[in-house]
């Protein structure tokens, strides 16, 4: 949710759209009734800022960049299944 000034030159998640990442998360963890088994939680930045959104989902500490709201029902999906990490938006 880190959000820098205009023109900075690491830009941020907040500026590449991280509150709608957010609140889409938090939208459908409240639609499937998750809040006993997923903890959404915002973060300041944690250092790939040119490739924000960035998301980190636990226990399996897959680093995702580039999110958007439109990849969060893909991605909670991916991990409550255990079917791993969502290999296009891992960041390298
Ligand atoms: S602002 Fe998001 S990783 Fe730095």
């Amino acid at each position: 949710m880190n959000q820098r000034p205009e023109g900075h030159p690491r830009g941020s998640c907040g500026s590449a759209g991280a509150r709608a990442v957010y609140d889409a998360f938090m939208m459908e963890v409240e639609q499937r009734g998750l809040f006993a088994e997923v903890l959404v939680t915002a973060t300041f930045c944690m250092g790939p800022c040119d490739q924000g959104p960035t998301v980190v989902a636990y226990p399996e500490g897959a680093w995702y960049g580039r999110v958007t709201p439109a990849d969060v029902k893909e991605l909670l999906d991916s991990h409550l299944e255990k079917r791993g990490p969502v290999q296009r938006l891992l960041l390298s």
